[in-house]
């Protein structure tokens, strides 16, 4: 069973995109809004009916109905607003992600966990720390969403189209992402060598910005996107794929970084990371790597003790 926690716009996108891949036959949904993932669950299994998918959705608003998940998946906490960064929810969702995590620790101790709570980094701390799971099954989405927003803005501009791109983003999910265009190839070709300095420049910048950007014009932040790419994920863990993606993990050495989680390339599968890849960076794009881990940092220090 796959639980979804959390059916705001984001567990409900990943719901659907998640039954229509039959990733599962049975998804739980759990949210703390009375009606809400019964809902959502009804609404999701009168789609399943009509597309033939012989998937099973449940809707509950008790964390005991989790039991038996390997894998769960947290969409919950508050999302931001026109004009706000994803650290200004910080606290308001340390205590969120903390609660959950520590519900995840009781019913289903042996899952895999990826999470979307903002900030997106902070909080995969803060689940890893409730949990008290090894880092290895704790798993900050959004690296599939940075990556394939790159993909998707130096598709447009070279004519090609965005899967032949293995594109690389690293750092924070958050206003010091680091999209690295020279090592991210169209086989074996890196994007600075396809495009110009200028282009680069946008594209990087559309990247870091594509969040805010969705989020300034229809007035709530992105849910399709996240949905795909958290499906993405969990078609990994789930059939074992062990396909390579970007992700939030605690580094433990890796980069030489110790017990913060960044977005880095990895390998997933069932039992969560396989491996974790040390991209070769050059010494500007390590600098500027480390100034997002360090943006990380601040705000981990800056999560509230009693919520660890
Ligand atoms: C985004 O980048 C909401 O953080 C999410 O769209």
């Amino acid at each position: 069973m796959i639980t979804i926690i959390g059916s705001g716009r984001v567990g409900s996108s990943a719901a659907a995109i998640i039954g229509i891949m039959k990733l599962d036959n049975k998804i739980l949904l759990v949210d703390i809004v009375k009606g809400l993932p019964q809902g959502e669950a009804l609404d999701l299994n009168h789609m399943s009916s009509i597309l033939g998918l012989d998937v099973e959705y449940m809707g509950s608003n008790d964390y005991r109905d989790m039991e038996g998940s390997d894998l769960v998946i947290v969409t919950a906490g508050l999302a931001r607003k026109p004009g706000m960064t994803r650290e200004q929810l910080l606290e308001a969702n340390a205590k969120i992600v903390s609660e959950i995590g520590r519900e995840i620790r009781k019913y289903a101790k042996d899952s895999v966990v990826i999470l979307t709570t903002n900030p997106l980094d902070a909080m995969t701390y803060v689940m890893w720390k409730a949990t008290g799971f090894p880092r290895e099954r704790v798993i900050g989405f959004s690296g599939v969403l940075d990556a394939g927003r790159l993909a998707y803005y130096a598709a447009k501009k070279l004519g090609v189209s965005p899967s032949s791109i293995l594109p690389i983003v690293l750092g924070q999910h958050g206003e010091s992402m680091f999209p690295v265009p020279s090592k991210s190839f169209i086989h074996g070709v890196p994007l600075t060598r396809l495009l110009t300095e200028e282009q680069i420049r946008e594209v990087t910048e559309e990247t870091v910005k594509a969040g805010a950007k969705i989020t300034e014009l229809r007035g709530f932040s992105s849910n399709w996107a996240p949905g795909a790419g958290l499906a993405v994920m969990a078609e990994a863990v789930k059939r074992d794929t062990r396909r390579s993606l970007i992700a939030s993990v605690v580094l433990q050495g890796e980069y030489g970084v110790r017990d913060i989680p960044v977005e880095v390339p990895i390998v997933l599968g069932r039992s969560g990371v396989v491996k974790v890849l040390e991209v070769e960076l050059t010494p500007g794009e390590l600098q500027s790597f480390m100034q997002s881990v360090e943006a990380v940092k601040k705000l981990v220090s800056s999560i509230p003790p009693n919520l660890l």
